[in-house]
């Protein structure tokens, strides 16, 4: 089993996860049974413990959460109660009894009785894909209902992935109100907490709030997700961007999710997250199960840049796919900016004739292919080529893109549909909609109701055929609206509050269905812009697109947002002619941010002159010799732009041999003027070796030792408004 656990609701899926087993018969020591009476779990990684226990009353207790080796890691006091009262804190909160904390389980049951009691029934540990599992299994015992907890600990990265299975063992139906992935407890101090916001073309702002006593939720109601559900909290003022205590995590969805920030008068935090409920109800009926998608959570013992580095190498060996995690993302050009709807053959060779000399590898037409695609009102949901604008059909285009050398990839939007469609006119009943309300439409489009099975096997039938009759090797998969009206009339009642989880669950089998299929064609996830980006979105798209702002200096801040929680392997990144807040960098300014991630080019590059094809060629030769280091080397924040009017970002590869240095000006400050010029004319690098002797480019020819480098740095040699420089780090 891979990342691939979102909500499933049926038996199949489940059952083989319920029934593993340790693969050598060896309880694997990342877990660790302390005592049998009371039970007390410890589970260590690398840098954290986390210890859970059984306490008195029956009731599965949080005890610890935090740094390996700090007084008090190890303790007890929790476990005994007074019967009376229970326990309170739970480590999977439930409605029932007193209820102290966001409750990850709300149920009713067929009496309408809607109090839960979980007590503890078994665990068992256990090794799961690799890697070490505890399942602890709780029992309402009067109604019948078991919830199993899982954590399964990636050691090496400090990451704990928690979910919850629900199953009905009785012979009448539950109404599940709520369920949540997981829940964490942290000790009672003073916290803040960094997290997303964002909007269309302003993705990936980051923001830090102090917590206080209350709950601050982050969510998502209409599936659009420009804030991907990540967050870092830690203890006020004790941590930075390189060191102290920071808690991690990120809710693995890609529908509506939530995460409360629950801090109780007594200065404790609860961490809670998974799927948001808000009008989401399902009935398990008897022997059914409900799995909840992951929370993902883990602790950093070195500041927020170790807490995305451990995130960074998670997604990067645990979570993309396993087919394309090993391989450099291609540079690849888009026409989308250059010629958007006015999709011509002959242009598109134009275009793709120009990409090829200047070194790309793979040339992606967007929007505008298909039948009846002349602007956004008409075409979404017919997915044949559109024979005015291809007439000797795609296939033969596409023999003249890899003739040239390079490969192909195209653009989609499945689940959308215009009413001026063939599709829309055959089945109205498909899109999402209620009876008596209009059905709103955003960029002219109705959202195909994808919970219908028969919707999913037309949407898998109309891209199995495009993959299998044209040698496509990339898609750019989009979704450009919000869910409204998310109604579903023909359903009978029990699946009316079920839409969304259906919707998700078959969307990402829909992919998985083509993956599996076409396994060696790349995915890219954008939803106008970085609508989707999680890890469980991460887990079938090998790469995103954060935003449709390609502004160089508004990439800056965001590219800087999003590596907070995602790594540069994922981050498609665009050098364009369009330019959102009417700033004119230069066209080296352009590239060099771009190549902090996955350099592509959409700018109209049939009409460069001489002097940008020479220096798109060579920044384009240079992107090839780092890139390795960019998509898989260890990423170092060593300037904020969120702080300042600079940024800068280093990647070192593994073996610390080679580096390589993005240094930005936003807007050049008068040196001294302000406290980030102020004393910080070099910049100390990070992550080297001491004692190795690094050849700089760019930089006078000049060779430095690591320990120069990290304890003098690199002079600021970036001179100007939207100025850059990058610089190659060579061991000798
Ligand atoms: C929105 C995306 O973010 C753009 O990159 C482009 O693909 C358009 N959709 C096409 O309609």
């Amino acid at each position: 089993m891979t990342l691939r656990n979102s909500a499933v609701i049926g038996l199949a899926a489940c059952m083989t996860l319920v029934s593993a087993r340790p693969v050598d018969g060896k309880t694997p020591d990342a877990i660790t049974l302390v005592s049998q009476s009371p039970l007390i779990w410890r589970i260590e990684t690398n840098a954290s413990v986390y210890q859970l226990g059984v306490a008195n009353d029956g009731i599965v207790v949080p005890l610890f959460y935090g740094s390996q080796g700090v007084p008090g890691d190890i303790r007890d006091f929790p476990l005994k109660v007074n019967p009376l009262v229970g326990s309170t804190i739970r480590e999977v909160p439930f409605r029932g009894g007193f209820v102290e904390q966001t409750p990850a389980v709300e149920v009713v049951y067929p009496d309408l009785t809607r109090d839960c009691d979980l007590t503890f029934q078994s665990h068992e540990i256990f090794t799961l894909d690799g890697a070490p599992c505890l399942r602890i299994d709780m029992l309402d015992k009067h109604y019948k209902l078991r919830v199993s907890s899982f954590i399964r600990v990636i050691a090496d990265k400090d990451i704990l992935e928690k979910w919850l299975i629900l199953k009905n063992e009785a012979d009448a139906p539950v109404l599940v109100e709520n369920a949540q992935s997981g829940s964490v407890q942290l000790d009672a101090d003073e916290y803040d907490l960094l997290h997303f916001s964002g909007r269309w073309s302003d993705e990936f702002m980051l923001h830090k709030t102090k917590l206080t006593p209350g709950v601050k939720t982050l969510q998502v109601r209409d599936f659009f997700s420009w804030t991907s559900p990540w967050f870092a909290v830690m203890p006020d003022g004790a941590a930075d961007e390189h060191s102290g205590p920071v808690w991690f995590g990120q809710v693995a969805y890609s529908g509506n999710w939530r995460m409360d920030f629950d801090k109780s008068s007594s200065g404790a935090l609860q961490l809670i997250g998974g799927v948001n409920f808000w009008d989401t109800a399902l009935t398990l009926a008897p022997q059914q199960e409900f799995k909840t998608p992951k929370l993902i959570v883990g602790f950093s013992p070195d500041g927020l840049n170790g807490a995305s580095q451990r995130l960074h190498d998670y997604a990067r060996n645990d979570v993309l796919r396993k087919e394309t995690r090993n391989t450099l993302r291609p540079v690849l050009y888009n026409s989308w900016f250059a010629t958007e709807f006015d999709v011509k053959q002959e242009e598109q060779l134009k275009l793709a004739k120009r990409a090829k000399d200047i070194g790309v590898e793979l040339f992606v037409i967007d929007d505008g292919w298909f039948k009846g695609r002349v602007n956004d009102k008409a075409g979404l949901g017919d997915w044949d080529v559109d024979k005015a604008k291809f007439p000797d059909g795609l296939n033969s285009f596409i023999e003249k893109i890899t003739q040239m050398g390079m490969s192909f990839g195209i653009w989609i939007e499945p689940e959308m549909v215009n009413k001026d469609s063939d599709l829309y006119r055959a089945h109205p009943e498909w899109v999402l909609h209620y009876p008596y309300r209009v059905a709103h439409e955003q960029r002219n489009q109705l959202m195909l109701n994808l919970a219908r099975q028969d919707v999913c096997d037309y949407l898998f039938g109309q891209f199995d055929k495009l993959l299998s009759e044209n040698n496509i090797a990339f898609i750019k998969w989009d979704r450009n609206r919000q869910l409204s009206e998310p109604g579903w009339p023909d359903a009978p009642p029990q699946l009316q509050r079920q839409v969304r989880l259906r919707y998700i669950d078959n969307l990402n089998k829909l992919i998985d269905a083509l993956q599996a299929k076409h396994p060696a064609v790349l995915f890219e996830t954008c939803s106008g812009g970085g609508g989707r980006i999680n890890l469980d979105m991460l887990s079938r798209m090998d790469q995103a697109w954060p935003s449709d702002n390609t502004n160089p200096t508004a990439r800056i801040m965001m590219q800087y947002g999003y590596l907070n929680a995602f790594p540069a392997k994922t981050m498609a990144s665009w050098v364009t002619d369009v330019d959102w807040h009417n700033a004119a960098p230069s066209l080296e300014y352009r590239f060099d941010v771009a190549m902090a991630g996955l350099l592509g080019i959409g700018s109209n590059i049939a009409k460069w002159d001489d002097r940008q094809v020479d220096i798109a060629t060579k920044k384009i030769a240079q992107y090839k010799s780092i890139r390795d280091l960019v998509q898989d080397g260890t990423l170092y924040r060593l300037v904020s732009p969120f702080d300042t009017q600079r940024c800068v970002l280093q990647y070192v590869s593994a073996d610390k041999s080679r580096a390589v240095v993005f240094m930005y000006n936003m807007w050049d400050t008068v040196q001294l003027s302000t406290n980030a010029t102020k004393g910080s004319q070099f910049v100390k690098l990070k992550g080297l070796d001491p004692d190795a002797v690094y050849a700089v480019s760019d930089f006078w020819d000049r060779s430095a030792s690591g320990r120069t480098l990290m304890n003098i740095g690199l002079p600021w040699l970036a001179w100007g408004d939207t100025a850059s420089k990058i610089f190659i780090l060579t061991g000798k």
